[in-house]
């Protein structure tokens, strides 16, 4: 889907305020049209009347990832797939994108165009298209609901996007996975620039473009939580994102001035996240401190799905959260009716 911006960004993609606190003479402009790849999953009731064909839910994946976290090839794409789940149960259709950068979405040659800005803008402009026309598939309809599901640096860049934009957001509603607002981004795993970590896949790429190493820190500690194949399959299907993206992702810890509702969940056995420290055992003081940053929200809640890791849709403990996904959904957008 073609999809244009036009933003902002700092000339220094390392500055960590990814352009917010800068002056004019600081900024540049990203003007372009990008192509973005995505899978989109209709249920067969669409076609009669009374389901809520209506609701689109746009599933944005982690950095170094693409949009096969939402249906990744393994065990037959049965467990999980949430996009083959929300498409059964609900039923509830799903366009999970490639974001700027990855998988088979343009790539801009120059890492320093795909910023905070950017990358969130093109999704609010997408969002913005499948409301006002049909763009998927000939017989799809535009959708009178979007409601964001974001993972981990995708749930930051839609936290981005409503900083920005406040009660203009397109999304209809957001559920935040695997992100909390004071990350120290000191703690998250190491990163290399793609092309010292495989030349031959990414050998020509700018160096901006980073990959992460071993996917173990994205899985509960307890081995008996996850599948073994699940982690082989992650380096299979491990993809690259720009350096600012981590770099600017302290900006989620501003206020937003978003109205729709939101919820935030955390696995309980996140190593990035809470395992190891004290950050999500009392949800109340959790629940309060993310929920100071959304004063305007309709609703704002926090769950702590227990036994999840970081990737929490990839570990056995799936079920669970794509229940609570598919509740918070139908919740959301019976908001809108
Ligand atoms: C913009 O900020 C830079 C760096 O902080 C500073 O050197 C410059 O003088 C500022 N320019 C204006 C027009 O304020
Ligand atoms: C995976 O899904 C299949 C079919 O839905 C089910 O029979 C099986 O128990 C599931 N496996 C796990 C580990 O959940
Ligand atoms: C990327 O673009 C920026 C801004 O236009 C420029 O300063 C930088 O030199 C470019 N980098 C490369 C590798 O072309
Ligand atoms: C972030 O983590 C690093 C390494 O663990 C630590 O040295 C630093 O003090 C932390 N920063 C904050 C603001 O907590
Ligand atoms: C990944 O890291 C974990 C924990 O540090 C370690 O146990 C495991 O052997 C590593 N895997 C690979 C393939 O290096």
């Amino acid at each position: 889907i073609p999809v244009h911006v036009n933003v902002l960004v700092p000339k220094d993609p390392m500055d960590t305020s990814a352009g917010l606190e800068s002056n004019a003479s600081e900024l540049r402009r990203v003007e372009d049209t990008y192509d973005i790849y995505g899978v989109f999953c209709q249920p067969n009731s669409a076609k009669s009347s009374g389901s809520p064909h209506n609701v689109l839910q746009l599933l944005v994946h982690r950095f170094s990832y693409t949009s096969q976290y939402w249906s990744p090839p393994v065990e037959e794409f049965r467990n999980y797939s949430y996009a083959a789940f929300s498409c059964a149960q609900g039923p509830y259709s799903s366009l999970a994108v490639d974001v700027l950068g990855a998988g088979l979405s343009s790539r801009p040659a120059n890492a320093s165009d795909v910023q905070y800005p950017t990358s969130s803008a093109v999704l609010s402009q997408l969002a913005r298209l499948l409301k006002t026309r049909n763009a998927i598939l000939p017989g799809v309809d535009a959708f009178k609901t979007i409601i964001g599901i974001g993972h981990s640096a995708g749930s930051g860049l839609l936290t981005f996007g409503t900083i920005v934009e406040g009660p203009q957001s397109p999304f209809d509603g957001l559920i935040l996975t695997s992100l909390l607002s004071s990350l120290n981004i000191s703690t998250l795993p190491a990163l290399t620039s793609a092309r010292d970590v495989d030349p031959f896949r990414w050998g020509s790429l700018d160096a901006g473009y980073l990959s992460a190493g071993n996917h173990s820190i994205f899985y509960p500690p307890d081995p008996s939580s996850f599948s073994p194949r699940m982690v082989l399959l992650d380096d299979l299907i491990e993809d690259v994102g720009a350096v600012s993206i981590v770099v600017q992702s302290g900006t989620i810890s501003l206020v937003s001035g978003y109205t729709g509702p939101v919820a935030k969940i955390f696995g309980s056995a996140d190593q990035i996240i809470c395992a190891g420290s004290d950050a999500c055992g009392d949800v109340t003081a959790l629940t309060a401190a993310e929920g100071a940053l959304w004063p305007g929200a309709k609703s704002f809640e926090v769950v702590v799905a227990q036994g999840s890791g970081h990737d929490m849709n990839l570990d056995f403990f799936a079920e669970g959260t794509f229940n609570m996904f598919v509740r918070l959904v139908k919740q959301f957008s019976d908001f809108r009716d």
